[in-house]
């Protein structure tokens, strides 16, 4: 993790359910080497004690506008200037209402207004709360003012219900302040990635697949972002919602994905092919369903078209990384693909291990390049997707791309 060398984060608790996390949050923060100084709001006090934030963050807490005794320290406007960010989790409906209308009767808005560090909220609040039209459009003037907002997830609720409108968890939340001093070796690149299975149509209701989850292809999208590239990502039918800041293109059919890829390969610096794309589909496929009967079927398949052979086929195509996946003589098969397509890299696993590969939350994977080759030891897809990222910023700068 990144060391966050003393930065300077004020953290803004607002009152909600979710705000008992935020003193998971301050750990974390002050794990990664910040400076936290927490400000809560009146309704804040009532869901946790200011005492739990003050042992924490090693702070006297925050409430108060124009108390004299707080603002004998650092006044308010002293407080804005200090913070280098400014955090707010759980950000309520209530807040984010005040946020985006500029008032100033407490002490949390009135820093808000009155700061130049970026502001990021992690809104928490009950799904249909989160839905509401007034918090939709609230939100959407505060994105357009540049502050960021953070979730919120999906899942159960404190009141029972379930959707959308949980604070991220305090490590996600920690993780995005750390990743924001991260280095970013995609910055200014366009990055276009494949990503799932493909369906292949027999007949309205059949198709031929296979059991791709999407979860490699979708990880290294999300990195792609988080090292500073404008990513598109190409996505067959998973069961995944679009990473944080990546533009998701919806596909079924390899012809469709084909077709997207062809719309976002023009200004792409760097070409993923992640997705397993059906190699095979029915010639015909039925227009109507096709019925039982005791006679033999025979399907005519024919060839998919390659979505990575169209790309490399371009006048000026991107830097291209396909997937490999070998059941014997990983590195010979792997090399041969990688002459054979033109490509920069190839990404090989293994089929056959248990618990890597498709469907699985893990992998390993052999890059190879020409003269060159790292392996990617046994880790989370994510944490794969990640240095599979940092080595095509790596591969770019040794090509001179950079
Ligand atoms: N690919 C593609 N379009 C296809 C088929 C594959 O873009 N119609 C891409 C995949 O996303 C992957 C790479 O090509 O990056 C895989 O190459 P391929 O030669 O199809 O690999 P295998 O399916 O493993 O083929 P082989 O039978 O040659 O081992």
């Amino acid at each position: 993790m990144v060391s966050l060398g003393g930065q300077r984060i004020l953290l803004g608790v607002t009152g909600g359910i979710a705000a008992y996390k935020a003193a998971a949050l301050v750990r974390e923060l002050k794990k990664a080497g910040a400076d936290v100084q927490v400000v809560m709001t009146d309704a804040a006090r009532a869901f946790v004690t200011p005492l739990t934030f003050q042992a924490l963050s090693g702070r006297p807490v925050r409430h108060a506008l124009l108390d004299p005794a707080e603002e004998s320290g650092l006044d308010h406007i002293g407080l804005a200037r200090w913070a280098e960010l400014v955090l707010i989790a759980p950000a309520t409906a209530d807040f984010l209402a005040r946020l985006a209308a500029g008032l100033a009767g407490d002490l949390l808005s009135t820093l808000c207004l009155a700061t130049t560090a970026p502001i990021a909220v992690a809104p928490a609040m009950n799904h249909r709360m989160w839905e509401a039209a007034a918090t939709r459009a609230n939100v959407e003037v505060l994105r357009g003012r540049g502050v960021q907002v953070l979730g919120p997830a999906e899942g159960d609720q404190a009141c029972g219900e379930s959707g959308a409108g949980r604070m991220l968890e305090p490590e996600a939340l920690a993780a995005w302040v750390t990743d924001r001093q991260a280095p970013r070796p995609l910055a200014g690149r366009t990055v276009l990635v494949t990503a799932g299975p493909t369906r292949e149509p027999l007949d309205p209701v059949r198709y031929l697949s296979n059991r791709s989850s999407g979860k490699m292809g979708y990880a290294v999208a999300a990195a792609a972002a988080r090292a500073g590239a404008r990513v598109v990502l190409v996505s067959g039918p998973v069961g995944l919602a679009a990473p944080e800041g990546v533009e998701q293109v919806s596909v079924e059919t390899a012809e469709e994905m084909l077709r997207a890829v062809q719309r976002h390969a023009g200004g792409a610096d760097v070409f993923v092919a992640a997705a397993a794309v059906a190699d095979y589909r029915p010639r015909e496929p039925s227009p109507r369903k096709v019925k039982r009967s005791a006679a033999l079927l025979n399907l005519a398949l024919e060839p998919t078209p390659d979505v990575l052979g169209w790309v490399a086929g371009l006048p000026r195509r991107p830097f291209l990384v396909g997937f490999a996946a070998e059941t014997e003589d990983l590195e010979t098969n792997a090399r041969r693909k990688l002459e054979r397509k033109g490509l920069d890299l190839v990404a090989a696993n293994r089929v056959g291990v248990p618990g890597t590969g498709f469907d699985a939350d893990e992998n390993e994977l052999d890059v190879y390049w020409e003269g060159g080759s790292r392996r990617l030891a046994r880790a989370p897809k994510t944490v794969l997707g990640r240095e599979l990222v940092a080595l095509i910023g790596e591969r770019l700068g040794a090509q001179g791309r950079a």
